[in-house]
């Protein structure tokens, strides 16, 4: 009866959120409507990380073929002598996109009386839970969570006076930004630590068939981290995507350097979300991430834009990854 559906829509009031995520907007109903009305479609990939999302990236991190976790502990690991050098001894390190804290612990063992730990998550539960974990290991450390998107602001309390305030932005999520983008959170990053620096993390231009491997592994656990965003939008906001209708997709993009995600229509579908319908032949796509990868020239001269200095950078002997040191000049 699609008439009578039509008018039924007409009359009824706009379809209400779940209050629990009403409560909390943060801004994914609005962002999911916009992905389906625009052209190409495209969708913010924070919004993967709710408590299950959180989990499977924890899974991800596991894996035989996504190499950059490992990678990137090890270099942590072999460095760390150095690197607690760099930082300094009392200082306040500031995490963004922290998740499960579990990378920072290399870091905290190595440095000289580390005073605060500030971890920023947009997922307050997986937060909570970590600062607890941290608060029991490391008696003497101050841990103060904050639950927070900093794609979108980035404000923090005031430090005392001579704290010397240390960024740690590992796991190269750094790429998920296009330049502008990445651009302009190193400028925010460099105002918010200025007289300190900043670790940052960052996956290396490599083979494709092993960027590939990574982000199609065999388990399925990508495709499901993927998937879960239309799950998390049937969790949320009353969506009823049918999940068997999507395929995951990921694919590097070698001359934009980039690893793509995509979730693909296996067959023509309306999408219904708040009232509008859209149209998905099979094969269209919506885009749900870019994991950039970069060269270490690229890099520092991003950092240097943005007015940091670099200093020391740590690679893995297949150059893989690499650690970067940033300066504040002031
Ligand atoms: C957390 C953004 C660094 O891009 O490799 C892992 C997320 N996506 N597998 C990445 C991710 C698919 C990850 N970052």
């Amino acid at each position: 009866m699609p008439t009578f559906a039509a008018a039924d829509r007409a009359l009824s009031p706009k379809p209400t959120l779940p209050a629990h995520a009403a409560a909390r907007d943060d801004g994914f109903a609005h962002d999911l409507l916009q992905a389906f009305a625009e052209r190409p479609r495209e969708i913010s990939p924070k919004y993967f990380y709710d408590a299950e999302g959180s989990r499977l990236f924890d899974r991800i991190c596991e894996l035989p073929e996504y190499y950059p976790t490992r990678t990137e502990r090890a270099i942590l690991e072999t460095h760390a002598g150095e690197i607690a050098e760099v930082v300094g001894p009392g200082a306040e390190i500031v995490e963004f996109g922290a998740g499960s804290c579990e990378k920072v612990r290399l870091l905290l063992q190595a440095l000289q009386r580390p005073l605060r730990f500030r971890p920023i998550d947009i997922s307050a539960a997986h937060l909570e839970h970590a600062a607890a974990a941290l608060r029991r290991d490391y008696p003497g450390l101050d841990v103060q969570p904050l639950a927070a998107d900093y794609t979108q602001r980035l404000l923090l309390p005031a430090s005392e006076p001579g704290v010397r305030r240390v960024g740690f932005f590992p796991g190269s999520t750094l790429g998920n930004f296009a330049a502008p983008q990445a651009l302009g959170f190193l400028r925010t990053a460099a105002h918010v630590l200025r007289g300190g620096g900043m670790l940052l993390g960052v996956d290396l231009v490599k083979e494709p068939h092993l960027l590939h491997a990574a982000y199609n592994d065999a388990q399925g656990v990508t495709a499901a981290f993927n998937l879960n965003l239309l799950a998390r939008a049937n969790r949320e906001l009353n969506t009823r995507f049918d999940l068997d209708a999507f395929a995951h997709a990921a694919f590097y993009n070698a001359p934009l350097r980039r690893i793509e995600m995509h979730l693909v229509s296996r067959r023509r579908q309306t999408i219904e979300l708040e009232g509008q319908r859209f149209e998905m032949e099979e094969g269209e796509t919506l885009h749900t991430e870019n994991s950039h990868k970069f060269t270490l020239d690229g890099l520092r001269a991003l950092a240097e834009q943005a007015g940091w200095r670099c200093g020391p950078a740590w690679l893995d002997r297949r150059r893989w990854f690499c650690v970067q040191w940033l300066q504040s000049p002031g």
